[in-house]
């Protein structure tokens, strides 16, 4: 009773085929361990018991094996039959949100002429979001903000803590981290404001860019914004400033850019009627981006920047906003209502 012979052969078998006619030859009625069994009258009567057990011993083994290797060559029987040929499964992958994706592209814009990408707090004091920004308590400028409060006791100096409602509160905190000018700041995040329309959500993002060194000057400003505009928008398209009011700049602008789809004409031919029509995305040639000017000199200072010495500008414009414009795009309440179709557009 060779027990190494019996397992080589089991596990030299090729196919369960040749596993099958094992089995049979072992354990079949007429295999070798029936004919062992059948041998033990043979046996003297004090051998028997142990002659017995050997040969029931080798029995649970050889069954063993036979399974063994029963399920190694099924599993090899489906690697046989495995089609290469066939296409694979496609999963769902999943993608950038559409203003995750502007932000990315935004900064890049930026990084390349040397701004420093940077996230202030969205919960701030009312000294970054207002006192800072040349707007002291009690001035009418902070009724223009609508600001959301939160409900904790104020701070002796800072004031009460709020959400904050522009990413101007970054420009304080940049000045006092820079030290000495240079700085080239785009600061992106979130921003709070009571609003709920087509183009207002109470949760939004801007991005805010501050620039100061020495003989800075409008036309730096100028010169900026029409290199982000061609380079988000696309080439041609043209900045314009008009005169505007915000407390912590002087001058103060509202910054707008030429329509995309009307060419700034603020007409478009109808193809039917061949007649001039109002572009309906802009009806006026040009679309509305947001607030810049020079920093106050006010605000210089309270940032430990001598006004003398240094000037600088600054812009915050809305993210939703711009996508709206780039895209055409109609309702802003679109990006956050988890409509996978809306968002898979992009
Ligand atoms: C400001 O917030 C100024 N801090 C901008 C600024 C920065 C001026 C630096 C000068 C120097 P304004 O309130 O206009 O400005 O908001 C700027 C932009 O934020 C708007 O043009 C709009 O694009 C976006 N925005 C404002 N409120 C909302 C809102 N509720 N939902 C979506 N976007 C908004």
């Amino acid at each position: 009773m060779d027990n190494k012979k019996y397992e080589a052969e089991i596990n030299n078998s090729k196919s369960l085929v040749q596993l099958n006619e094992l089995e049979i030859k072992y354990l079949g009625r007429n295999g070798e361990i029936n004919k062992l069994l059948s041998a033990i009258k043979d046996i003297p009567n004090e051998e028997k018991r142990e002659y017995g057990q050997k040969v029931n011993l080798l029995k649970t083994s050889i069954v063993r094996s036979i399974e063994m290797m029963k399920k190694k060559l099924s599993s090899k029987k489906s690697e046989v039959f495995f089609d290469k040929t066939m296409p694979g499964k496609a999963y769902p992958k999943g993608s950038l949100h559409i203003v995750s994706f502007a932000i990315e592209e935004i900064t890049n814009v930026f990084e390349k002429i040397g701004f420093i990408r940077v996230s202030y707090p969205e919960v701030d004091w009312e000294y970054g979001a207002f006192e800072s920004l040349n707007m002291p308590a009690n001035h009418p400028a902070r009724d223009d903000v609508e600001t959301s409060f939160i409900d904790t006791p104020a701070h002796k100096t800072l004031g009460k803590m709020v959400l904050t409602p522009h990413t101007s509160n970054g420009q304080n905190r940049e000045m006092k981290r820079v030290g000495k000018p240079p700085i080239r700041m785009i600061n992106i995040s979130k921003c709070y404001r009571p609003n709920w329309d087509a183009t207002h959500t109470p949760m939004f993002h801007q991005f805010e860019g501050l620039c100061v060194d020495k003989d800075i000057s409008i036309v730096n400003l100028k010169g900026t914004l029409d290199y982000f505009a061609e380079k988000y928008f696309g080439k041609g398209t043209k900045t314009r400033l008009r005169p505007h009011h915000f407390q912590f700049t002087e001058p103060s602008f509202e910054v707008d850019i030429s329509c995309n789809v009307c060419g700034g004409k603020g007409t478009v031919r109808n193809a039917y009627m061949r007649s001039l029509q109002k572009c309906k995305v802009c009806k006026s040639g040009w679309l509305e981006l947001g607030g810049t000017g020079m920093v106050h000199p006010n605000v210089l200072k309270e940032g430990g920047i001598d006004s003398k010495k240094y000037s600088g500008w600054a812009f915050g414009f809305g993210i939703e906003r711009v996508i709206m414009m780039k895209y055409g795009l109609d309702d802003i309440r679109n990006y956050y209502s988890g409509d996978i179709r809306f968002l898979e557009q992009f």
